[in-house]
């Protein structure tokens, strides 16, 4: 068996979430053969979180042994660099994710917490950062009180505050940044200055996904905030209603002047499962507003979560409820958003990776 073979094998394979062979993802790095016989394959990804590695893993042995029965082959799968490293703002975060909404009320905070909660059962590095100074609500959510952060020093000797770690993920939040009278009198340029604290001053180190809970609405502190942080997108939370279609409208508008990617609207309280008869469905807020504002504008519908007492009911007891109560129809909807989510922003980052070709002509 020589190099070649084993690589026009590899090349055919494709990635399961992303449906493209590992030849047009530039994914084989390099191939080995020790003089004892055995195949060392080394492989680069995009974010190969979880289930795709060892699917890939899987479906690289079962072709090589078409080849091979006796053969050793060893795959060694590693992260095909992102180019963050030189970002000026949180340069260990790879993903940085806006969830927003024109409107409170709607359930943005619940949806944040219960997106991070999701990539981090998939085995990703989540962080939850919660930009709400009138309404902070991570720390109820994710049942972590409103006491400060912690201080810590890094090597270079700067004191950072040290998000809480709750079921593995990091929280942070204006509520255990300021006293809880602060918030109703941060105005205008202190407030500038407060989300300056809120990235520049919290240790998140290195993360697969931060999710930002921006503060409902579209105004000069949104649009300040999604200027100055790098986001790889924006999710949009609405319900179906028409009032609250209007808003997201001047969400999308908003993002769109600042070129920030909208990778989907998830429309929450689409419909009330009651707890005793499950079969049956109650469209409260009307139904559909999601799905037209997706079509109008031409972006996904990641989903449509329904109003479920367990939804409620985890959220306030400080724990999301993809993490509670995984069965509940909210948390299916919910974890059925996130693998779409996950899917684009792979697709995205594999198409920002490629770079075009040098050409020398000499
Ligand atoms: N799909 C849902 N089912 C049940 N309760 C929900 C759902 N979505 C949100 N909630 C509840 O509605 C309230 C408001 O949600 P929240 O996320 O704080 O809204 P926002 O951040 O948009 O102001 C919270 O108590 C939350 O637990
Ligand atoms: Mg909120």
């Amino acid at each position: 068996m020589d190099k070649n073979q084993v690589i026009s094998v590899l090349e055919n394979i494709k990635d399961p979430e992303l449906n493209i062979s590992l030849k047009e993802l530039n994914a084989i790095d390099k191939v080995e053969i020790n003089e004892d016989g055995k195949v060392k394959i080394y492989l680069k990804l995009i974010q190969p979180i979880y289930w795709v590695a060892e699917e890939i893993n899987k479906l690289c042995i079962s072709e090589l042994r078409k080849l091979s029965n006796d053969t050793v082959f060893e795959i060694i799968i590693s992260e095909f660099p992102l180019n963050i490293e030189s970002r000026p703002v949180l340069p260990g975060v790879k993903n940085i994710i806006a969830v927003a909404s024109g409107k409170g009320g709607v359930g943005k905070s619940a949806i944040a917490a219960n997106l991070a909660a999701a990539l981090s059962l998939k085995g990703a590095k989540v962080g939850v950062l919660d930009a709400d100074v009138y309404g902070p609500s991570q720390p109820t959510m994710f049942g972590i009180g409103s006491a400060r952060l912690e201080a810590v020093r890094t090597e270079d000797g700067k004191t950072y505050a040290k998000p809480r770690d709750k079921f593995g993920i990091k929280v942070a939040s204006m509520g255990n940044i300021m006293e809880r009278d602060d918030a109703a009198i941060v105005r205008g340029p202190m407030l500038a200055g407060y989300f300056n604290m809120l990235h520049e001053q919290i240790w998140w180190g290195n993360l697969d996904f931060l999710i930002f809970d921006l503060p409902p609405g579209t105004g000069d502190i949104q649009l300040t905030l999604c200027q100055r942080i790098p986001l790889s997108g924006a999710v949009v939370v609405t319900t179906p209603q028409e009032i609250a279609l209007a808003d997201v409208r001047r969400s999308i508008k908003m993002f769109e002047k600042v070129n920030v990617d909208v990778l989907g609207i998830v429309e929450n309280m689409s419909y009330f499962i009651p707890p005793d008869d499950s079969t049956k469905k109650y469209d409260i807020f009307g139904s559909g507003g999601g799905k037209t504002m997706a079509d109008e504008y031409n972006v996904d519908l990641l989903a449509e979560v329904p109003l479920t007492l367990e939804m409620r009911d985890a959220t306030d007891s400080g724990m999301p409820v993809v993490l509670k109560t995984p069965d509940s129809p909210s948390s299916k909807s919910i974890i059925d958003a996130t693998n779409k989510l996950l899917k684009k922003l792979r697709l995205k980052n594999f198409e920002s990776s490629k770079r075009p070709e040098i050409k020398i002509s000499l």
